[in-house]
């Protein structure tokens, strides 16, 4: 199924909402800022536009949705102080997809808005864009900035061609697994190459020649042997399956119990083996070397800088605790699992805590190597 009919963070702002579960992308977030300084005195250098158009992709809800947009609005006033210019009009666009949590956007935008109108005077507009930034979403040319953060790893869809020769993502079965490694990873990157070239092309028309692109995803680093052959949907697919299977000695004990005390049990929430090889979760992390070259294939931009952190690691170079890590995972990934497997509350707290006990450092160091890669682009052409 298209991620544009399913996909949404946990929406609201309760305990295992996007909102209360994101401060890992936050750090991304925050990492973003210097590139976007950057990317508004470059811009703002070479001619100041009366009006300007911005707009996050991906915005998802809760504090982050507006930390982006503010940056730029600060960097912008920033400048215009500096050099003594006239504050240009705004418009703000904020984008995710339809079934996002658009009414907790609205509500932080209204306090947004409440802000900005009584610390300055000058004119600020802002709206919603219900829909997929693998289709157009603004008219040609009308675009100064755009930013996202963490989004673009997830794909349009799953890899047609596994779903259709029931290729499952991970295996359970630890030789057939290394025997489809390469074809899994293959597809997944030619999915990724289809939509991220779509994806700059679109952009490119939407933005005016000279804007620019800033944006961070979860990627991979050609230097790091380990990160090279890890998959991004690892940590998952081993909870998933490290539920399975102790639900499966569940089950063969109480079957036992069954026999002797004669009664039926029905087991809620068992993931079977044809669901769990069927979960094909539509996210690709890039390696860094990839993200260049189908940047250069498509054409339209120039890169102004590429940045490499560790995905997990904090400013402070801590890692998330265990704990922190379920809770993200739950966040984002619930309404994905729940529309596959039909998991009760229930059940996904046992998923939280098969995360949890996955999350050691060791395991995230070792077996999850995953980088946040930022990059700035110019609309060279
Ligand atoms: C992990 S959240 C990141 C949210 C926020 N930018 C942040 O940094 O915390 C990824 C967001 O990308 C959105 N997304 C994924 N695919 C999308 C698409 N094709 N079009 C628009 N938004 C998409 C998801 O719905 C989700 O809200």
């Amino acid at each position: 199924m298209a991620t544009k009919q399913i996909l949404h963070m946990n929406p609201g702002q309760g305990e295992t909402s996007y909102a209360r579960n994101s401060t890992i992308q936050k750090t991304a977030q925050d990492r973003m800022k210097p590139l976007i300084e950057d990317a508004i005195k470059a811009f703002c250098g070479a001619a100041l536009p009366k009006s300007m158009v911005i707009a996050d992709l991906g915005c998802s809800s809760g504090p982050n949705a507006l930390t982006l947009v503010s940056a730029m609005v600060n960097a912008i006033h920033h400048y215009c102080m500096e050099h003594k210019q006239p504050q240009p009009e705004m418009c703000i666009f904020l984008n995710d997809l339809p079934c996002n949590d658009f009414n907790t956007v609205a509500k932080s935008l209204g306090e947004f808005k409440h802000g900005q109108d009584s610390s300055s005077h000058h004119i600020i507009v802002t709206s919603m864009v219900p829909g997929s930034f693998y289709d157009r979403l603004f008219t040609s040319t009308s675009v100064h900035f755009f930013c996202s953060s963490i989004s673009l790893h997830w794909l349009s869809e799953a890899p047609e061609e596994l779903v259709k020769s029931k290729i499952p993502m991970y295996d359970s079965d630890d030789k057939l697994r290394l025997l489809n490694h390469e074809i899994v990873a293959n597809a997944y990157a030619r999915q990724f190459r289809k939509d991220f070239t779509l994806f700059l092309s679109l952009r490119a028309q939407e933005l005016v020649l000279g804007g620019q692109l800033i944006f961070s995803l979860v990627g991979r680093c050609s230097s790091n042997h380990a990160s090279k052959s890890t998959q991004v949907w690892k940590l998952l697919a081993v909870a998933l399956n490290d539920m399975a299977s102790r639900l499966m000695a569940f089950y063969c004990k109480k079957e036992l119990h069954e026999l002797i005390i004669g009664i039926k049990v029905s087991f809620q929430g068992m993931i079977s083996k044809e669901k769990f090889d069927t979960f094909h979760i539509p996210i690709y992390a890039p390696l860094d070397k990839e993200l260049d070259s189908i940047i250069e294939d498509e054409g339209s931009f120039r890169i102004n800088k590429t940045m490499v952190y560790d995905a997990f690691h904090a400013t402070d170079g801590m890692l998330p605790s265990p704990n922190t890590m379920a809770s993200m995972t739950r966040a984002v990934f619930e309404p994905v699992i729940v529309q596959h497997f039909g998991f009760s509350g229930e059940t996904m707290a046992d998923f939280s805590s098969a995360v949890e006990r996955l999350s050691s450092s060791s395991f995230l160091e070792a077996e999850f190597p995953l980088v946040c890669l930022c990059l700035s682009l110019t609309r060279a052409r």
